[in-house]
């Protein structure tokens, strides 16, 4: 037996390791023995075989402290993070390390998560009223809320595991759990003007989790996944899109008039502003042919200037800028990526309009 100062090594605690070693064009598991060490992680191990058996074994990691979400493997099956998982939690068994099987593999345990970071592009980010005074203020309760979702570190274990992505491999149909815990976190903040609702029912698939919560229990950062952010905006998306009530009330008070519970806002010069308006908004305009427009600029006295939409078939033409005042608008249907203009999104919106 023979030991090494401060920690417990010995010929007979050694572990042995299954690694997954491959490329696009195959690959196997390749066997390894790696002393044991006290308090060792897994990301410890896969660095002993790198140094000692195998220089060219590939796999991704920065930190080594759980917070930069790059070391994400499979172990045993089940997607962690190397450097979260102790060896000494697999008495007795073998570990078996592989990359996330929902992404296509580069190399060894690198696989290329680019896919995430195209849907992210797609999601309208944070939009604060034109004109809110900064610094912001928020109560506390609404920055709570907002912090958990906060805590992701992207090591997408939630989109490996989801089988939405995983199984059926279905990433046209929807974004996966880590981008609704975005969306969530958009959504929920009390200054944000978008609504994803169109978003959430359409590109992003909402309605494809059917709430397994086998994401929330691989998150590292115990984020509440399910609880916290899908369940929520599936009752927000299935409120703005199938409610009766909710489309009527729409009608009678267009949902872009203010932050959830405002009052109607006294413009500037003391002009009542009844809808509040953000950049990119699409608006109906009370002009002959009652046309669509997107919102260029909030202007300071309150007047919009807008380009008009002129639409041949699918094509569009943006003309402008306009400027008009904010009572020339009959509606204000929320973001332009939101709404989709040319998509059935937009086309259900003037359909309900012209009803
Ligand atoms: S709860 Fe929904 S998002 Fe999470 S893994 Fe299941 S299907 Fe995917
Ligand atoms: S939500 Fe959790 S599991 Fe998903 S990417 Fe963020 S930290 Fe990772
Ligand atoms: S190396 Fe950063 S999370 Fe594991």
């Amino acid at each position: 037996m023979s030991t090494t100062a401060g920690t417990r090594k010995t010929a007979d605690s050694s572990i042995v390791l299954q690694v997954f070693r491959g490329d696009t064009s195959g690959g196997q598991e390749q066997r390894f023995e790696v002393p044991s060490i006290e308090g060792m992680v897994v990301l410890d191990a896969i660095h002993y075989i790198q140094a000692n058996f195998a220089n060219d074994l590939a796999c991704r990691w920065n930190c080594k402290a759980a917070k930069c979400g790059s070391c994400s493997a499979e172990i045993n099956g089940r997607p962690r993070l190397m450097c979260k998982t102790r060896v000494d939690e697999f008495v007795n068994q073998e570990i078996h390390v592989g990359p996330m099987r929902a992404f296509p593999l580069i190399k060894d345990l690198v696989t290329d998560v680019s896919w995430n970071y195209e849907v992210n592009k797609q999601i309208p980010g944070f939009t604060p009223p034109p004109n809110e005074p900064v610094p912001y203020r928020m109560l506390p309760e609404d920055t709570e809320r907002v912090y958990e979702y906060r805590k992701c570190i992207e090591c997408f274990l939630c989109q490996d595991v989801c089988h939405v992505l995983r199984n059926h491999d279905d990433k046209s149909q929807y974004y996966g759990p880590r981008y609704m815990v975005r969306i969530a976190a958009l959504e929920m903040h009390p200054l944000d003007t978008q609504r994803r609702s169109g978003l959430l029912h359409g590109k992003a698939g909402v309605g494809m989790c059917n709430i397994t919560k086998c994401c929330q229990e691989v998150c590292p950062e115990h984020i509440k996944i399910t609880d916290n952010a899908i369940i929520p905006l599936k009752e927000r998306m299935a409120t703005d899109v199938y409610d009766p009530v909710a489309r009527i009330a729409r009608k009678l008070r267009p949902r872009r008039a203010g932050a959830a519970g405002s009052e109607p806002q006294a413009g500037v010069a003391g002009a009542t502003n009844p809808q509040r308006f953000a950049v990119r908004d699409v608006v109906r305009l009370k002009t002959r042919g009652r046309r669509l427009a997107r919102v260029g600029s909030v202007l300071p006295d309150g007047k919009l200037e807008v380009w008009v939409l002129h639409m041949n078939g699918k094509v569009q033409h943006w003309d402008g800028p306009k400027v008009v005042r904010a009572s020339d608008v009959t509606n204000n249907y929320g973001p332009l990526d939101d709404v989709g203009i040319g998509a059935k999104l937009v086309e259900q919106y003037i359909s309900e309009d012209l009803e």
